[in-house]
């Protein structure tokens, strides 16, 4: 189902590559940038809008005076996108960080005809991980941090596109949210024997185009906002525990990460939207 991947590209490399998605949003920039502060990362934003992405790694470049800042294009809610990009990556990766998602005022689809939030926030965490879980292997040690949100509940394993339910975006995203911490509990288990950890977090509450639709601005800085998905990344703590959840770079513990029978059944869920 997904691509076969060149390991012997694979080799001793000097730099830490990072994936970063939704770079062009309010905090996945600052993650990106952060990231970047390292003169040994090598940062890749993942994007959908080409202008935007050319803006924001030249921005990323000037503010770190890092030039190992590059950006792909991937419309990440459709599976095709997400396994061109693994297919056309060469070298090495030691962190995904999963930061993408929206959440539309009404019910939007795919053109595969998939519930626009739980592609984008839900399967294309998953398509990603599953993409680049060979060359995340090759890479190891390596770390999936994966965004998520404290605002996280009301997932329905029989409705997880709102077919039967009436759609409203904010049940849309607490669910989709909590999905994100069921697939690092499931992720976890697999990923451990290869020496990745996958963890996920609450960011903080930011302005941004995500946070408005919601309904609400923020009050924390996008800084701030990046600082624990940054810290798990990055601090020797990210790659020691796996299939946790934090807030603040604190562990909480977290219901969905403990029923592992529910993260299981998502994760065969999911895997089901591969023929799609
Ligand atoms: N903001 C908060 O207060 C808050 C609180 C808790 C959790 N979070 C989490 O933090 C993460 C980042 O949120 P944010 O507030 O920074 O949101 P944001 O500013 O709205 O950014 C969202 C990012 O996702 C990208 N994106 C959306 N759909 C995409 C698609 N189909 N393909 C590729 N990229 C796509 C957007 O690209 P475009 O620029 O092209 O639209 C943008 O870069 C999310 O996972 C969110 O759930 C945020």
């Amino acid at each position: 189902m997904f691509p076969p991947v060149n390991l012997a590209s694979i080799q001793n490399s000097e730099s830490l590559v990072y994936l970063v998605t939704g770079a062009t949003g309010a905090i996945g920039k600052v993650i990106a940038r952060q990231l970047a502060a390292n003169p040994n990362a090598e940062v890749v934003l993942v994007c959908r809008n080409s202008a935007k992405a050319e803006q924001t790694a030249t921005d990323i470049v000037a503010a770190t005076g890092n030039p190992k800042v590059r950006f792909e294009l991937a419309d990440l809610s459709r599976l095709k996108e997400i396994q061109n990009l693994a297919e056309r990556w060469t070298g090495p990766l030691h962190a995904l960080i999963n930061n993408a998602a929206c959440a539309p005022l009404a019910r939007q689809e795919t053109p595969e005809g998939i519930e626009m939030q739980f592609a984008t926030n839900v399967l294309s965490y998953f398509w990603l991980i599953e993409a680049f879980s060979d060359i995340l292997k090759a890479s190891a040690p390596a770390r999936i941090v994966n965004v998520a949100s404290y605002w996280a509940g009301g997932l329905n394993l029989n409705d997880l596109e709102f077919s039967r339910r009436r759609y409203d975006n904010d049940s849309a995203y607490r669910q989709s949210k909590q999905a994100n911490r069921m697939l690092t509990a499931a992720f976890s288990e697999k990923l451990q024997p290869f020496g990745i950890s996958v963890n996920a977090c609450h960011p903080g509450d930011v302005n941004s185009k995500l946070s408005n639709d919601l309904g609400f601005g923020g009050h924390e800085t996008p800084d701030q906002g990046a600082e624990t998905p940054v810290w798990l990344a990055t601090h020797p703590i990210g790659m020691e525990t796996t299939g946790r959840y934090y807030e603040r770079k604190h562990e909480v513990d977290c219901g969905y990460i403990r029923d592992r029978q529910a993260a299981d059944t998502l994760y065969r869920t999911c895997l089901d939207y591969n023929g799609r």
